[in-house]
């Protein structure tokens, strides 16, 4: 049996060489190069180890950042073509199955996914998986963290923006700050330690509130996480908007003191300290300084596709091979082609600006 790499329209499959270095827009080939010669399935050309798997588990949102989110809204996939359980579990079984260790729920919305205190229990029992996490908004947090705490749900990431009310409103086009704000309480009260804040900077938009988000970790165990602004279809990013990481650092620095802390190998976050401080800071810096080399992130989209970078337009349908029939030895097979062509790194932020990829809401983070 035949499955075919789903590639977004216009994209044209190349069979450069595997070793060839970034993602240069207009390149988006599946290299195959035969898992016998890596360590294994989860394994690319690079010697790059892949042991974190994000799943997202719903296209739509209630909210509407606009940095996620085209502001013409989407067409979203119906919902008969959006994994179900099964086909979830399926997959997380075999890619912990070959060692992936922290799988990470995300979405649009996660929690809108109807049945994820279910889905988060069966993920929980897989042997070996050491970490399961959520990225969420918030707004459904409080009604629904008891029973996904105790379904085994272990870390959290919370995306919040802007600490003033009317900005909320501006930035995700909703009302909620209050909800949010409750959120991060319940969570520390639960003992989600840290509790992780995942703040996109944006110039002109929120780059005045670094110092305050700093502030919320003096005496709370939280990690606020700076997000240089990323360019994703149709998103309104420019290099203008792009507050970087250096510039990050020198604004919190006439406030605060930052201590560089050693970070474990693949973090995507560069993380800092502040003396006397009970939280931590990070940057994810994938804009002016990327962490391609270390990067062990694979992601499964909604409606089933494997993609191998954020920022790549390769995508292998996982779901459409399984409608199909496909063993699992086959879906190994299709999922260690498509590690084996991952590329050494993006290809920088104007070429990703300037190329074509999704939403970043489709996407999942
Ligand atoms: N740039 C940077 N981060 C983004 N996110 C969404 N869109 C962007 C973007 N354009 C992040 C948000 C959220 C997660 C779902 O993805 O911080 O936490
Ligand atoms: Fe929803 Fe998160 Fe996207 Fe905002 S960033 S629209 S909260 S998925």
């Amino acid at each position: 049996m035949i499955y075919e790499l789903k590639l977004l329209p216009e994209a044209k499959r190349l069979d450069s060489n595997a070793s060839s270095a970034s993602q240069a827009p207009g390149d988006f080939s599946l290299t195959y190069s035969p898992a016998k010669s890596r360590a294994n399935v989860l394994s690319d050309s690079f010697g790059r180890i892949h042991k974190y798997l994000r799943i997202s588990l719903v296209e739509h949102c209630n909210l509407r950042c606009s940095y996620c989110m085209p502001e013409g809204g989407l067409d979203w996939t119906p919902a008969e073509e959006l994994l179900t359980d099964d086909e979830i579990i399926r997959l997380a079984r075999l890619f912990v199955g070959q060692g992936v260790t922290k799988i990470r729920l995300t979405g649009g919305e996660p929690l809108l996914r109807p049945g994820i205190e279910k889905i988060v229990k069966k993920l929980a029992s897989l042997p070996g998986l050491k970490t399961l996490a959520i990225t969420t908004n918030g707004l459904l947090l409080k009604r629904k963290l008891p029973k996904l705490q105790a379904a085994g749900l272990n870390l959290i990431n919370l995306s919040l923006d802007t600490l003033h009310p009317d900005r909320f409103k501006a930035i995700t086009r909703r009302d909620g700050l209050g909800i949010v704000l409750e959120a991060i309480d319940m969570m520390l009260e639960s003992g989600y330690d840290p509790v992780k804040i995942n703040c996109v900077v944006m110039r002109g938009m929120n780059e005045d509130e670094l110092v305050d988000f700093v502030g919320l970790i003096r005496e709370r165990s939280i990690e606020v996480r700076f997000i240089e602004f990323m360019p994703f279809d149709d998103n309104r990013w420019s290099g203008g908007k792009l507050v970087p990481y250096q510039e990050m650092l020198r604004i919190i620095r006439q406030v605060y003191p930052l201590e560089a802390l050693t970070c474990s190998p693949g973090s995507t976050a560069k993380l800092y300290r502040v003396p006397g401080f009970r939280g931590r800071v990070g940057f994810i810096t994938s804009m002016t300084e990327d962490f391609c080399e270390g990067c062990d992130r694979l992601r499964i989209t909604a409606d089933g596709n494997l993609k191998v970078c954020l920022f790549g337009r390769a995508e292998v349908s996982l779901q459409h091979a399984m409608r199909n029939g496909a063993s699992d030895q086959e879906l190994l097979e299709l999922i260690s082609t498509a590690v084996g062509g991952k590329h050494a790194r993006h290809a920088g932020m104007h070429a990703i600006a300037a190329s074509r990829n999704r939403p970043m809401i489709t996407i999942g983070g």
